[in-house]
Parts: structure tokens; sequence; C-alpha cells
């Protein structure tokens, strides 16, 4: 998605393509920079990869004190240097995060003025307002908060202006954005893994804080309020994350899920949930996209099932246009790895209106959704780089099993040696992980037999339907291949009309009380030549013949841990398909690792 960082330092260019380069994670298409320098801005914009504009900038060298820089991931208009960001007009150049949803009003207002636009985008309408209000003789905030009153959607936004002096000025509404001021030179940007070492202390705008940056201070500058600046520590991780002895970062991140959960099950953080009184909830809610709505899905078994707690989830982006009942005593918990989701914080705006009790589960200790939310949960998975998401998945799971411990506790469901037998149950999890992550070679040889195919289905009963969605969303994202997921008894109700032997089929198939309903499946399957490929207990091989790269071998294990346990395998299979087709492990077409737009 969209990343902005804006500089106001000695050679102001140097930050902000280190901060660029921090922002690559995100995913992007085109990347461009604007710099202010003896009263003239200067631009160099590029479509592709933040090398593309250091190779441009080392022909066409610019510098100056004063810069913006933006990693565009396209949204209005095509992937081009015309629409990349900074966007200009006469004395102003802007980046933009976020969706300007009136765009197209404003575009027509201005046109009517006379003005004429480059890009096919929203953001555009930005420097033409401003510089529209600035040949009015408005002040440069004037301009910027006349400007801002007019927009609707959401934005951050880093703005240059020309004048007597470098002014670089920034703004939110509704999308995130960091202050920082350090010791070399003041900085703006979408994100704080953007910001570098320089950069100790930082501060989180309000929406329409007009925050000016300039050599000699940071000002918060609205006409109406003479508010001081609050920094706080900053708690990011500053250092640059390596990929380490792995080939790609979302390698790393499977294989770092070992040390992640003895970390986590080392430290209970147990004073935490008890903060919750889980005897006096009517309901829980959980809210989220993606991945973290998978762990979502898994959280609602656990909780229901140990400690009988009525448990709904929705999808961030659907729940606030759906008119959900909101009940007395009733918790609703908005889990996202990045904390900036635009959806899921939206989702969690609209349940604070309605005087909802939050709780958000991040990864980001000061993101936006643990900022907005009553109380905060961490689930210290450290940060992700690759765009899919991996060890936030079972470090978020990690959080919601003890969660889901605590509520058996406190409500007494199930007997005090059940409740043992849970904890001892995640004491084992990263050997048992440790054991699945050492027969990887035995997931590429059946990755290279899957990713032959152009789709795949995937099957699970139970929780684990809940992980082979997860798997198939993976698969998809990273190799591109299609696939999607069932629960195992739904097979006969439609998909069973795809299967021929060009369509094959991947069940988890543990052994568990539903191993036998699950083998009747599987039998649906091979009566229609579908290739089947599973997952699951050795003691399945005994009912049907697979070859060796057919089936992957999930050691034994307690049934509670099932859902973080085959998650593993599913990683694998589309990291290894994913190498094979030759993708983008870590920067997949299309996807950005923080979804800051609706
Ligand atoms: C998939 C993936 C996405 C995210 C989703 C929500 O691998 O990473 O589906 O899970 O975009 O993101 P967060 O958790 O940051 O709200």
């Amino acid at each position: 998605m969209c990343g902005i960082i804006g500089a106001v330092a000695e050679s102001a260019i140097k930050p902000v393509l280190a901060g660029l380069g921090r922002l690559e994670y995100r995913g992007y298409d085109s990347s461009g920079i604007s710099i202010l320098s003896n009263n003239e801005i200067q631009t160099r914009k590029v479509q592709g990869k933040l090398n593309n504009l250091k190779n441009m900038l080392s022909v066409q060298p610019i510098d100056g004190d004063c810069a913006i820089g933006h990693t565009r991931w396209a949204t209005h208009g095509k992937a081009n240097v015309i629409n990349a960001h900074p966007h200009q007009c006469g004395q102003v150049s802007v980046v933009h995060n976020g969706i300007i949803e009136n765009y197209l009003q404003l575009k027509q207002q201005l046109l009517q003025w006379g003005h004429h636009f480059k890009s096919s985008t929203d953001s555009e309408v930005v420097p033409h307002l401003i510089n529209h209000y600035l040949a009015q003789q408005m002040s440069q905030e004037e301009a910027i908060e006349k400007t801002i009153n007019q927009l609707k959607g959401s934005y951050a936004l880093g703005v240059l202006i020309n004048g007597d002096s470098n002014n670089l000025y920034a703004i939110k509404q509704g999308s995130p954005l960091v202050i920082s001021q350090g010791n070399d030179g003041a900085y703006m940007a979408s994100d704080a893994m953007a910001l570098g070492a320089d950069s100790g202390k930082i501060y989180y705008p309000k929406d329409n804080e007009l925050i000016k940056i300039n050599s000699h201070e940071i000002k918060l500058c609205n006409s109406s309020t003479n508010k001081k600046i609050h920094y706080i520590n900053n708690k990011h991780c500053t250092k640059v994350i390596s990929k380490g002895e792995h080939s790609t970062f979302m390698e790393k991140e499977i294989f770092e899920q070992v040390d992640l959960l003895k970390r986590l099950s080392v430290n209970n953080h147990a004073s935490d949930y008890s903060k919750i009184n889980f005897n006096a909830l009517n309901k829980i809610t959980i809210i989220a996209c993606g991945t973290s709505y998978y762990a979502a899905s898994v959280a609602k078994c656990w909780f229901e099932k140990y400690a009988n707690i009525l448990v709904e989830i929705d999808i961030a982006s659907e729940y606030r246009y759906r008119s959900p009942i909101i009940i007395n005593n009733e918790l609703v918990v908005f889990v996202s790895q990045s904390g900036e989701t635009a959806d899921t914080l939206a989702a969690l705006q609209y349940a604070k209106s309605k005087k909802a009790q939050t709780l958000a589960l991040v990864n980001v200790a000061n993101s936006s959704i643990a900022r907005e939310a009553n109380f905060s949960f961490e689930i210290y998975a450290g940060p992700e780089i690759g765009v899919a998401s991996t060890k936030a998945f079972s470090c978020q799971l990690a959080i919601f099993y003890k969660m889901a411990i605590e509520a058996a506790k406190q409500r007494a469901f199930i007997d005090k040696a059940e409740l043992n037998q849970l904890a001892l149950n995640f004491a084992q999890l990263p050997y048992i992980m440790e054991k699945v992550l050492q027969r990887c070679t035995d997931m590429k040889v059946m990755a290279e037999k899957l990713s032959t195919y152009s789709n795949i289905l995937f099957l699970g009963r139970g929780v684990l339907t809940a992980i082979a969605q997860e798997g198939a969303l993976k698969l998809k994202e990273i190799s591109y291949i299609h696939a999607e997921a069932y629960a195992a008894g739904e097979l006969k109700h439609g998909p069973i009309a795809l299967l021929d032997e060009n369509m094959p089929v991947l069940v988890i198939a543990p052994k568990n009380e539903l191993t036998d309903k699950l083998l009747s499946n599987i039998q649906e399957v091979q009566a229609r030549n579908a290739p089947l490929f599973v997952i699951g207990d050795s003691s399945i091989r005994e009912y049907i013949n697979l070859q060796e790269n057919e089936f992957f071998e999930l050691p034994s294990m307690p049934e509670s841990i099932l859902p973080i346990i085959s998650a593993i395998p599913m990683q694998l299979l589309a990291l290894y398909s994913a190498q094979m087709l030759g993708r983008n492990v870590d920067q997949p077409r299309n996807l950005a690792k923080s979804v800051t737009v609706e």
C-alpha cells in the first residue's frame, strides 16, 4: 500500500530514500521524491522498484534539506510514472496515502477554474486546491486547512510548499501518520517502521491536526488551536531487519515460529488476559480481515468449546454495513497484525460509536487500532516483512489460545485437570512445530507436484476448516494458483461438480473424532479420479493408498493445538509452490502488507 515519508534535514534525500526502502515491504508499484531547494521544487518519479528511482537520481541528482517521498500502490489510475507521486501544481508538491472519495467533484470544480490535470489519480486534486488558495493570498496554513476541509475520505498527506522558508506540512484523516523529532532532522511517515535510527521521539497526530516542520521546529499550527506536541518514545525496531540465512523473509518468518512460541509459552502474560472479566460477558464478537479473520474463526471454536462463550465472527469490511446487533456485556475484539487495516479500524470506530467494549489484538503496539481500542494486547511476533502473514497468524492463535484458557478458568466450564492439560499442550507446541518444520523437504516434494496444477481444492473439518481456508489463501496470494477451501462435508453440496483428474484436492486429515467422516469425503474425491493429497496422521495411510509426494505426515499431537500446527505445512506448501513457479514470494503482485484503504 502507499507509503509516505518526509524529512527536513541536511541532504534530506538520504533519509527519505532510506525510509522508502524501509517501506518497500508494504508492496508498491512506483515511487517518487520531491525536494525543495533554492526556491524550487524538483521531482523525480519512476515506475517499478525503488532501485529504478535510485538509478534515476544518480543520473539526474537533486539535493536540498526539505524532501518528501512516496511508494505508490495503484488505486486510481494505472501503475505508471504520471500517476506516481509526488504530484505537483505550481508551488506545491504532495504525497498522499489513502483515498479522496469526492475527487471527481473537486476535479470538476478545478477544471472549471482553469486547472489542467496530468494524472488519473484522486490525489492530484490536493496540490491543485492548495495552489488555488495560495493564489488567493491565503497563508500556507490557511490554504491547506481550506483544502482539507473539502476532502472526503481517508488521507495522510505530506505537502511541500515553496515560499519564504522551506516548510514541510503533514496532516491526516483516518490514515496512519507519525511525526518524529531526531537529532539530525525532523521526519514524517505513514509508518513508524519507515523511520530510521534518528527517531527516538515520535508523535501520532490526531485527525486534522496540521503539523508544520522546518529546520527550526515542529509545530501544531491549526488556526483554532495552540496545543503542544507531546512526544512518546519510539518502541519500533529501527535496526535493519535481515533475511539471515534464508532466501526470503517469508521463509525466515516461517522458521522463526518455533522460537516465538517458545517465548510465548515461557512468558504467560496471564495478568493481561485476566483483566477481562469473562464471567460478565454475554458474547464476544471477533472482527478482522484475511488471515487475521481465519485466526478469529479458530478462536471462536476454542472459546465455545473450552469456555462456553457465545462467539460471533465477522469480516471487518462487512461489519458496519450490516446493522450488527451489539448486546449488553459484549466484548468486540479486533485482530490485526499491522494494526492499520482501514476496514478493521473503521469497524472498530463503528463499534465504539455504539458504546461497545473494544479490545485490539495487534502486532504493532502503537498502531492506530491499538490506540483506538479501549484496551489492547500484543501478539509479540516481531516485525513481519513478508506480505503473506505466517508468524503473526501463529502468534494470534497462541494469544487466543491463552485467552481461551483464561476464559475457561474463570467460567469453570471445564475441570481443573482438563484446564491443566490445555496449558501442557501449549507448552509442547513449539517442539511439535519443530518436528513439522524438520520435514520441510517432504513438503517441497508435494509442492513440486501440486504446483503443476492451475486449481486446487482444500478440505478440512471442524476447526481445521479455517486452516484449510488459510492454506488456500496463502497459496493463491503468493503462487497465484487458484485455490478454494471448503468444510469437507460441503463437498457434495456443489464443489464436487468440479472434480476430475485436473482438480487436485488437498485434505487436512488428523486422527480425531471426525476422521471417519473425513474418510468418507476422501472416498468421494477418489471415486471421481481427482488427484488426492493429504496432510495428516500416519494412520490415514492404512485406509488410503498415497504416493510419497501425496502425503505429508503430521506428528501425533493433542487435539487442542492441531490448528496451530497444521497451519505450518500450509505455509510451507505456499512458499515452495511460489518458489517453484518463480514468484516474488515476499512482495506478491497487487498485494500490500498494510491495507490502509477501504
Ligand atoms: C494474508 C494476509 C492478509 C492480512 C489482511 C489483514 O497472508 O496477510 O490477508 O491478514 O490484510 O491484515 P491485518 O492483520 O494487518 O489487519
